[in-house]
């Protein structure tokens, strides 16, 4: 991270005291680290500790002329290569939200046009409410990185995920670009979520899949400078910051969509729930209840990463396993049946089903033989996983 220069924003929370540590290895590391602190994240640590580790004054005021005349909020924004705010309350991350700037912090994020990582920490049971995790999904909708939370013990007693990522995860994570893989110039076409298959005007066949896996890799591959078209069915996520999305309904809705942008693509990825069956014929008008039973006839749906798959000179076609059973020998054999290069497979049974939780474990099958066990990890980390694995195995 040489001369990379990192605006650090520090944030009330008891964490604040881990931000020390993550001051004194972001400037071992070579950057140049400057620290805003809210008021509350002051009551927690001194402003002269991070002084004194960072080398830079502190800067806590939005409406005071001495500091202004140092370096003002805009300057500040300016200045960063990146901004991180570690730790990030629940309270920050909604005045984040609702673009609020009646702080230096918040006012900074909504004046710089760095890229702005965000490592929460709170207790579980803020984390898991509703209203944080909207606020989080839009976040990462509108292109914040977030980091973490990971799991354990609390300063509250509690026991869960709210806990923020260790300092040394946290830098490992910001030196990614610089260190990581690269993807550059290649663009990356990916399916997710669901399909919705229609019965009559109101009525459909779909499945519990969520998106966030595909959402989260569309993430990880952007991180790598790819280029990404996001093909994706109904979900609750927003489009992420800087793919090109294309929203569809019907898996022949997806493989349209899909053909329309595979001649430039250098990477497919399918992790969308694609229906197998549609109903062979949809009714014009809702079916009405006349009967005691009732049956619809189904008919196959067209394998998209299969055909991709088979067009010669295509892309390298990474593919997905939901199974319930026998991960392994399922997954190596859609591998094989369906021309794939790389399959990540994964249980979806139980408490550790990954349709719609927000980690999994994945254990990933290559072509050659070889493959690769990547342990149970919240869906950006493991994406970012297997991007790595995708661009040592097939882009370096
Ligand atoms: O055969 P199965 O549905 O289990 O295969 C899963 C993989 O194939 C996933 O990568 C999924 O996105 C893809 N797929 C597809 N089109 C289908 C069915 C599955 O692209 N009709």
């Amino acid at each position: 991270m040489k001369n990379k220069r990192v605006l650090l924003g520090i944030t009330g929370g008891i964490a604040a005291y881990k931000s020390a540590e993550l001051v004194r290895l972001l400037v071992k590391a070579g950057a140049e680290v400057r620290v805003v602190m809210t008021e509350a994240a002051q009551q927690f640590i001194s402003p002269l500790t991070f002084q004194a580790l960072s080398g830079n004054p502190v800067h806590t005021t939005l409406l005071d002329p001495v500091a202004e005349a140092g370096m003002g909020h805009i300057e500040l924004a300016r200045w960063a290569d990146v901004m991180l705010v570690a730790p990030a309350t629940a309270n920050t991350i909604a005045e984040m939200v609702a673009g609020r700037a009646d702080q230096l912090l918040t006012t900074t994020f909504l004046a710089t046009a760095a890229p702005v990582v965000i490592a929460p920490a709170m207790n579980q049971q803020m984390w898991a409410n509703p209203a944080t995790q909207n606020n989080m999904e839009t976040l990462r909708g509108r292109g914040v990185l977030v980091l973490g939370p990971a799991e354990g013990e609390q300063a509250c007693g509690d026991v869960g995920a709210g806990r923020m990522l260790e300092p040394a995860e946290l830098v490992a994570c910001l030196m990614a670009p610089y260190t990581g893989p690269s993807l550059s110039g290649v663009h990356a076409l990916i399916t997710a979520g669901p399909t919705q298959e229609a019965v009559d005007p109101v009525r459909y066949l779909s499945n519990h899949s969520s998106g966030k896996m595909g959402h989260s890799l569309c993430r990880a591959l952007l991180a790598a400078g790819a280029e990404v078209t996001l093909v994706s069915g109904p979900t609750n996520l927003l489009p992420p910051h800087g793919a090109n999305y294309v929203r569809v309904d019907s898996a022949r809705e997806m493989l349209d969509a899909v053909m329309a942008n595979v001649e430039t693509a250098k990477l497919f990825v399918a992790t969308a729930a694609v229906a197998d069956y549609r109903v062979a014929e949809q009714a014009a008008h809702k079916i009405k209840k006349n009967n005691d039973e009732m049956s619809l006839a189904l008919e196959r749906n067209p394998d998209i990463l299969a055909q991709v798959a088979a067009i010669s000179d295509g892309p390298i076609c990474v593919g997905f396993a939901a199974e319930t059973q026998r991960l392994a020998e399922y997954a190596q054999g859609k591998l094989e049946r369906k021309n794939l290069d790389m399959i990540c497979a994964n249980l979806v049974l139980g408490e550790n089903s990954a349709f719609g939780s927000d980690d999994n474990a994945l254990e990933v099958f290559f072509r050659d033989g070889n493959s690769q066990s990547l342990p149970r990890a919240d869906k950006g980390s493991l994406a970012s996983s297997v991007v790595s694995l995708i661009a040592q195995h097939y882009f370096s």
